[in-house]
């Protein structure tokens, strides 16, 4: 291939024709890379592409620059050589975690390494992506072409009328967790069967949500297309509603989503309007890119998640309008509610690990006031049979998220769940805890962050008391009769055990327990 180097001028020509007899070396490359260049991905198995920025210096045989990434880029170092081009991201070291705090140090972000190769105004560039090399083709852009598109105009903001929807917190699947972008067409109708014939929709589970990478672009008026993985949603939606189930999709306020697919960005009504046609039962709107271009403030997030919010209200379809803005501005406190969102993120993604699981389910209690019916915190989709937990782990997942009454979207392969994980996932006398008519919310017993004792009052008089060990080996956990309602205070209360399904007794002035390594013993007490 013709590489960089090529003479365009006749000084450079002479050059050339010196280094061949080699009497110079060439020191200064001649052709200039430097400027704003974009450099674009094909996705073979979705027929998409991915877009990805760069700004390069070239000064001599040296590069330098930035991969061009918000909130802040990432410096870049190379070089060209004898028609060669090599550079590699140097990403900033990780924050050290905030003073006290016990929480395992973020890791250090990887280099990312580019070779490549120059012709006729093109770069291709390779690198190594999780399943071998990712060639992108790159052509130089103006610097605007690399920026984010300028804010639109948000509306005033108002209340939103409450819709009615999501009296008690959803219950569904989602795909993000296991499938991330290997979402397709046919995995959601294997779910929507799994959902029906593993008894998960006898249990209450109901919405079938496709999350980020199902989108491709817009076509001639604009209007938002699937990519081919899903190729008639018309037709899918009609599958999932046969099975007697509900069904979801995910956009973003920005241009972007998370995963850099098509927002809804300057098309919120139409997208909306499309969705409601497609027979879209759920939305999930993922701040994502519109952070790139909005302020992240209160009033600001609030009117952009309000826009999609009145679009949904006008298409006169109930759907279920879900917020992730990763519990940006406090959105507990009003202003999810206020923009329509039946349901909003409080934290950062869940990952399929203890740590993970604890961190964020813990951190929930606190908010536990701020829900209420139509209206609930969302700490993320369960991880319960993904793999990288303990049933015991798992069992501490469903039995916290249902005391913060979260909502129970499942994350796992429903199509092959093993029986432990079915016991988890469909623990009816769980999940009624979750469901419970008249919420009240969960409030702290004791807690010395190693031993969590919970209560929840329920709507019959009864309460859950669930008994959480954080810690590494089997401890002991009680709590005390006098902490209970007055009702339940005496000593003839019933006591029953929801994971090991049986009656236990409660002796003298208080209730004790071995509880498992990171695992619960969740009871509910009623009057006699
Ligand atoms: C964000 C969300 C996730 C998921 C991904 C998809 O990270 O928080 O739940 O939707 O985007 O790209």
């Amino acid at each position: 291939m013709h590489r960089l180097f090529r003479a365009s001028t006749g000084f450079f020509a002479v050059l050339s024709c010196c280094v061949l007899f080699g009497m110079v070396r060439p020191s200064v490359a001649q052709t200039d890379l430097s400027g704003y260049w974009d450099a674009r991905t094909q996705n073979p198995s979705d027929g998409t592409f991915r877009d990805t920025y760069f700004e390069i210096r070239q000064t001599g045989e040296t590069i330098s620059g930035m991969l061009i990434r918000r909130p802040n880029g990432i410096p870049i170092t190379g070089s060209i050589k004898d028609g060669a081009i090599h550079f590699v991201t140097v990403p900033s070291p990780p924050p050290p975690p905030p003073a006290g705090s016990t929480a395992p140090a973020r890791p250090a972000q990887r280099p990312i390494a580019y070779d490549g190769s120059y012709e006729d105004g093109k770069l291709t560039l390779v690198t190594q992506g999780r399943n071998g090399a990712v060639t992108s083709i790159a052509v130089k852009v103006p610097k605007e072409a690399t920026m984010p598109p300028a804010p639109l105009p948000l509306p005033a903001l108002k209340d939103l009328a409450d819709n009615g929807l999501a009296k008690t917190p959803p219950m569904g699947w989602n795909s993000w967790n296991k499938f991330g972008g290997r979402v397709d067409d046919a995995s959601v109708r294997g779910m929507a069967d799994a959902m029906v014939s593993s008894g998960m929709s006898k249990a209450g589970y109901v919405y079938i949500n496709i999350d980020d990478t199902w989108e491709l672009g817009r076509d001639a008026s604009g209007n938002i297309t699937s990519n081919k993985k899903f190729p008639d949603m018309k037709a899918l939606a009609d599958y999932v509603h046969s099975k007697g189930l509900k069904i979801g999709i995910y956009s973003s306020p920005g241009p972007k989503t998370c995963a850099s697919y098509e927002g809804s960005f300057g098309h919120e009504e139409q997208d909306a309007k499309t969705f409601a046609a497609w027979g879209i039962d759920y939305l999930k709107y993922d701040l994502c890119s519109g952070l790139d271009i909005y302020k992240d403030d209160a009033p600001t997030l609030q009117a952009i998640y309000q826009k999609m919010g009145l679009a949904l209200e006008e298409t006169h379809r109930p759907i279920i309008y879900s917020l992730c803005e990763y519990g940006r501005a406090a959105v507990w406190t009003g202003w999810g509610e206020k923009s329509g969102g039946n349901l909003w993120r409080t934290t950062g993604d869940i990952s399929d690990r203890w740590e993970s699981m604890d961190r964020i389910g813990f951190s929930q209690i606190k908010l536990a006031a701020y829900a209420k019916p139509g209206h609930w915190n969302d700490p993320d989709m369960l991880e319960i049979g993904n793999g990288g937990m303990t049933a015991d782990e798992y069992r501490t997942h469903m039995s916290l998220w249902s005391m913060l009454a979260a909502p129970l979207i499942a994350g796992n392969d429903l199509r092959t769940m093993t029986d432990e994980t079915k016991s988890i996932l469909m623990n009816l006398e769980v999940i009624a805890i979750d469901q419970d008519p008249e919420y009240k919310p969960v409030t702290s017993l004791s807690s010395d962050g190693r031993i969590e004792v919970l209560m929840r009052p329920l709507h019959d008089g009864s309460v859950a008391v669930g008994l959480f060990n954080r810690t590494d080996a089997p401890a002991e956990a009680q709590f005390a009769r006098s902490s209970l309602p007055g009702s339940l205070m005496g000593k003839e209360a019933k006591v029953r055990d929801l994971w090991k399904h049986e009656a236990l007794a409660m002796e003298g002035d208080s209730f004790k327990a071995t509880v498992p390594s990171h695992g619960v013993v969740l009871l509910k007490i009623s009057a006699r």
